[in-house]
């Protein structure tokens, strides 16, 4: 019957009227995609104040979208009974299940609110999951299992995955970028992907961004792997390259990522952002080992150096510390701040640039620079002749 479809319908819109509302699921799916199983709603707060959040749930993808309450109530008018057969409305005062049946017979079963109280409404930007748990390629990278939940072993990584994805979403939104409709992302060393899948999937699907990504790596067989991996997620704007940093042609890039490259690939990578003219370089150093065999300990620190770990921790940060101030000589505005450690590396620098509008004042941090490579007796740095190659 008709009537049982409007009535749910009408109790949908009501709900949200009357701030009831709790959750929608819509299922039965029997429309002409095959891989779409489910439609999840939920409220949510946004800048533009409360709105649907349309989860679409496919076989090995999410997709998402926001929908105010008019065009919510619009869609769910046309899906329900054509496209999907099944509907579970839950409200503090009742929950209401639809079935509908061959021929659009359906009925409506309505019993005792499972919930009776409203849920804390998740912010739009600021407090919505980021990270998908029943994305594809974290099944497959075996991060979570099918049903979505984290394995045992992997919580750390999937701790690493959600922070990398807010940081960048926290940078992108303070960037020039933060409009952009379309994105040019090149990830330097991007080995098994978790990262560069987790950067794809939130710009393309938590934020609708047409998003363009290149991981770039060495190893031949972690590059098929993630190409692998990235056709089944139907990541259509996602490949993988075989190849070197320092060889790989980077061109109209937004945003340069490298995460834990080995010792200088970090350095070939900032550097390729740099020349690109990238709008956000971000990278987590791995190991250094170019620095702390050129240290010759200045007098006074020499008691507190010959100590092979101090020695370390001081190439460590003044290796970063060069890099930032050669971002900054090259227009960038600089932050350095921890980051999640991970198996690579107990180190856990992050290195984030932001191109700025004006020149830099590039004789001053030339200078730095030079006092401190003097101070400690370093010959040399590895991005300061690449980027002495080309000025
Ligand atoms: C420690 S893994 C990090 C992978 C990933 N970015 C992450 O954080 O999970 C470093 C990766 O960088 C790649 N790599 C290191 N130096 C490279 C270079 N110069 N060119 C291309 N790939 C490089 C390695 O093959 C490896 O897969």
């Amino acid at each position: 019957m008709i009537e049982n479809i409007e009535k749910f319908i009408s109790e949908f819109a009501r709900s949200l009227q009357a701030e009831t509302f709790v959750k929608m699921s819509l299922g039965n799916y029997k429309g002409a995609d095959h891989h779409l199983q489910k439609l999840l709603l939920r409220l949510i707060e946004t800048r533009k104040g409360k709105r649907l959040f349309f989860l679409y749930r496919y076989d090995t993808r999410d997709t998402a979208k926001n929908h105010d309450f008019k065009e919510a109530v619009k869609i769910l008018r046309n899906l329900l009974g054509t496209d999907f057969l099944s509907g579970h409305l839950f409200t503090t005062e009742n929950d209401f299940q639809l079935d509908v049946g061959r021929k659009r017979k359906s009925r409506l079963n309505i019993a005792k609110p499972t919930f009776t109280t409203k849920p804390q409404l998740a912010h739009d930007r600021e407090k919505r999951i980021q990270v998908n748990p029943n994305a594809f390629y974290l099944k497959a990278l075996g991060i979570t299992t099918d049903r979505g939940e984290i394995r045992d072993k992997q919580h750390d990584k999937w701790k690493q995955i959600n922070k990398f994805v807010e940081t960048l979403a926290s940078l992108f939104d303070k960037s020039q970028l933060k409009d952009r409709k379309e994105l040019k992302i090149v990830d330097m060393g991007s080995g098994k992907g978790y990262l560069t899948f987790a950067t794809y999937d939130f710009f393309k699907n938590i934020r609708g961004i047409d998003v363009k990504v290149t991981g770039v790596d060495g190893k031949s067989e972690l590059v098929g792997l993630c190409n692998d991996i990235a056709a089944s997620s139907e990541f259509d704007n996602l490949k993988f390259v075989n190849g070197w940093i320092g060889d790989f042609d980077v061109e109209n890039v937004d945003i340069l990522i490298a995460l834990h490259a080995c010792n200088t690939a970090t350095d070939d990578a900032i550097f390729k952002g740099i020349n690109a003219k990238a709008d956000l370089i971000v990278v987590a150093p791995c190991c250094h080992q170019e620095i702390r065999p050129q240290i010759t300990p200045p007098e006074m620190l020499k008691n507190i150096l010959k100590h092979g770990i101090m020695l370390e921790r001081e190439a460590e940060s003044i290796t970063d510390g060069l890099r930032a101030l050669l971002l900054e000589k090259s227009g960038y505005q600089t932050k350095l701040f921890e980051f999640v450690s991970t198996e690579h590396t107990p180190k856990n620098n992050m290195i984030v640039g932001t191109l700025q509008k004006q020149k830099a004042d590039s004789e001053k941090f030339e200078a730095e620079v030079k006092a401190i490579k003097d101070f400690y007796g370093i010959k040399e740095q590895r991005l300061e002749s690449l980027l002495e190659g080309v000025n």
